[in-house]
């Protein structure tokens, strides 16, 4: 392999910037050229190529995004959609990918592997949804700052005798919010795992003001489970508590990577390059206990969703 292309597709990822810089430095470092690919797989299909330096990778370690720009494009499942991104690899001369993104995009990786051009997937997303890695690119980034806006919406609620109902995303994965519902010492945490039942959390919300004598309550629920600020008016007319929304959106997708993020980014990008070298394709790099490790994309996608069962019970256990 003389010549690789790297692109970042779905929704960005605080250290996607991170992994585009270890793919080229890695690569350019043991003679590989490295081609960017802007815009993900619709920029593959336009042609919007362009050969990546090392200097053009300088200062973006610790930028949020990705300098390669993203972009969602449901029409790669067509076949002749395809073979118009492998016409153009060919023009450019890219015998292979590393694509960084969620599992949509590993879909894209395995087809076009499945093409001859061997792919491998790098996991860039803030929602940990992804099953063969411990964890994905932007999680941490994205803990982080739910994080502090819980801790800062935790003031004010004492201050007034409040219930937070913080939206977090997700994409029906409910890491996001269980993990910043245990760092935040939560009262109540709402996932798909969870399951919603309306009535049972203005009860449990009356137990915490009139039992517990609490001064406030934060709920944090995953995105596209309900509507939060019909939920918060609820917990007004119902609670003794009065309900306030925040909706935290994209906020959770922008910012610079923790360093969690930087170094799981590096190394999962130096893991793409050494795949591609020796000939690998369709697979994607994930963490399995500290390791590194390489899965082909078919067993990764078919994987069941992650247990959460004991870190669940632990959030339990420290209402
Ligand atoms: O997959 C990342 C993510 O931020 C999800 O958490 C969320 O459901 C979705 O993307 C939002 O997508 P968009 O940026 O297209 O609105």
């Amino acid at each position: 392999v003389k010549r690789i292309g790297v692109l970042t597709s779905g929704g960005d990822a605080p250290g996607m910037n991170a992994a585009i810089r270890a793919v080229t430095r890695v690569a350019t470092n043991i003679g590989i050229e490295v081609y960017g690919i802007y815009d993900g797989y619709r920029g593959m299909v336009e042609g919007k190529i362009q050969p990546l330096t090392r200097r053009d990778v300088s200062d973006i370690l610790d930028r949020g995004g990705t300098m390669l720009g993203s972009a969602r494009l449901p029409e790669f499942k067509s076949l002749e959609v395809r073979e118009k991104a492998v016409e153009q690899l060919k023009k450019f001369g890219i015998e292979a990918v590393v694509v960084i993104g969620g599992d949509g995009s590993y879909r894209g990786a395995l087809a076009l592997t499945e093409m001859g051009i061997n792919c491998i997937g790098l996991p860039g997303t803030i929602d940990n949804d992804i099953s063969s890695t411990d964890e994905t690119i932007g999680f941490n980034t994205a803990l982080t700052t739910i994080v502090d806006a819980v801790d800062k919406l935790r003031d004010t609620s004492s201050s007034h005798h409040r219930c937070s109902v913080v939206e977090v995303m997700g994409n029906r994965c409910g890491d996001l919010a269980l993990f910043a519902g245990i760092s935040t010492g939560a009262e109540i945490v709402i996932t798909s795992e969870t399951g919603f039942d309306e009535g049972e959390v203005l009860d449990r919300l009356r137990e915490f003001d009139v039992v517990k004598k609490k001064n406030h309550a934060l709920v944090i629920i995953s995105e596209k489970i309900t509507d939060v600020e019909v939920f918060a008016r609820k917990v007004s007319q119902h609670t003794g508590f009065s309900g306030r929304a925040t909706i935290l959106g994209h906020v959770q997708r922008g910012g610079s990577p923790v360093p969690a993020d930087r170094i799981l980014a590096s190394r999962m990008g130096e893991k793409a390059v050494d795949l591609l070298m020796q000939g690998i394709g369709g697979q994607c790099v994930g963490t399995q206990s500290g390791n590194i490790v390489g899965v082909p994309i078919e067993e990764a996608l078919n994987m069941p969703a992650k247990s959460r069962k004991e870190l669940q019970n632990l959030f339990d256990r420290l209402v």
